[in-house]
């Protein structure tokens, strides 16, 4: 079967990954509603995809994520049966539990974690009658929290841990569930990052700059183009084939091999690698250095 006039509903559309699946699923003959919060205006004005709204072929829907989580009721945003939900809204923050004020974390959970769960349960039954595809947008620091990416990875595990209990409920009902873990890709995503240092732990202070500069460093040097998420978002929807974890980009190969050494052995290598790194960082005195170096 074609997916000439399938349907679709994918939020976080006006970023730097949404914009890029809005536009492969509308050439690939796909009816979406796009989730932008601000509505049409706030949309790439790109040619293809004014065009596809002036066709009916596009719709947006002005909503805020936050709010609809925060009024806890699983209202559905389309009528009808729905081939895909592609949940990428979603933000990110770097620091330490040492720091990261609870305010702070929910806000992550609430709109990476809990607007994806009320979506999911707000549109199964449309799924359902579709024997439609979700597709939530998890990251790969999901498969291997890298220090000061525990909080951000937490919401991850979150949303993969539940995502994938539901996988093997609804499988029976020809629904398919998958998680993109992506590594670092050139989206909005890094300028909006939220930095929180370690105040309450200054030993802390010069291994949370080297990991802030290699987060920088790899959203920028290691970045890849989005549309290689779109395609695997396009390839999931349409073939329905792949393992349920997806790991996607930079860092993917790696961490992938690394998943593979019994963990006993793999934390106090990966302890080694990472903080191998704090001695070869040029930025730092000596004195920094000292006393941050735990055992592995
Ligand atoms: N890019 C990467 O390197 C990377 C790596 C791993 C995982 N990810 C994941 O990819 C997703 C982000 O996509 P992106 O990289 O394309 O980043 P992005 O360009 O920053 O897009 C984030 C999207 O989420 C939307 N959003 C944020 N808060 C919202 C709210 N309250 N209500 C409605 N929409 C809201 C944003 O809309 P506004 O413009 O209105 O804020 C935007 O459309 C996240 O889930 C992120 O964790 C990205």
């Amino acid at each position: 079967m074609g997916t000439e006039g399938r349907t679709a509903l994918v939020t976080g559309a006006n970023g730097g990954f949404g914009t890029r699946l809005l536009l492969a699923m509308v050439a690939s003959g796909w009816r979406v509603t796009a989730v932008v919060r601000g509505g049409e205006d706030r949309l790439a004005l790109h040619p293809a995809l004014q065009k596809a709204l002036r066709a009916g072929q596009l719709a947006v829907l002005d909503l805020d994520l936050d709010a609809y989580v925060r009024d806890g009721v699983a209202r559905p945003l389309v009528d009808g049966p729905l081939d895909a939900l592609v949940n990428i809204a979603g933000t990110s923050l770097f620091g330490s539990v040492s720091d990261v004020p609870l305010a702070d974390y929910r806000a992550l959970m609430r709109l990476n974690v809990e607007a994806p769960y009320l979506l999911v349960q707000a549109h199964l039954p449309a799924l359902a009658r579709a024997k439609g595809v979700i597709v939530q947008t998890s990251s790969l620091s999901a498969a291997m929290p890298i220090p000061y990416y525990g909080v951000y990875a937490s919401t991850k595990l979150a949303l993969e841990g539940w995502s994938e209990a539901l996988a093997h409920e609804v499988a029976p009902l020809g629904v398919s569930v998958f998680c993109v873990q992506p590594g670092a890709f050139r989206t909005g995503v890094q300028h909006r990052m939220r930095f929180e240092p370690p105040a309450s732990l200054p030993a802390l202070l010069p291994s949370f700059r080297v990991f802030r500069a290699f987060v920088q460093d790899a959203g920028i040097r290691m970045a890849e183009d989005p549309d290689r998420f779109a395609e695997r978002v396009l390839h999931l929807v349409e073939r329905r084939s792949g393992a349920f974890r997806q790991p996607l980009g930079p860092g993917s190969a790696v961490v992938r091999w690394a998943l593979r050494i019994p963990e006993r052995l793999r934390h106090p290598l990966v302890r080694a690698v990472l903080w191998a790194r704090i001695h070869r960082a040029p930025s730092l005195a000596m004195g920094e250095r000292s006393g941050v170096v735990p055992r592995t």
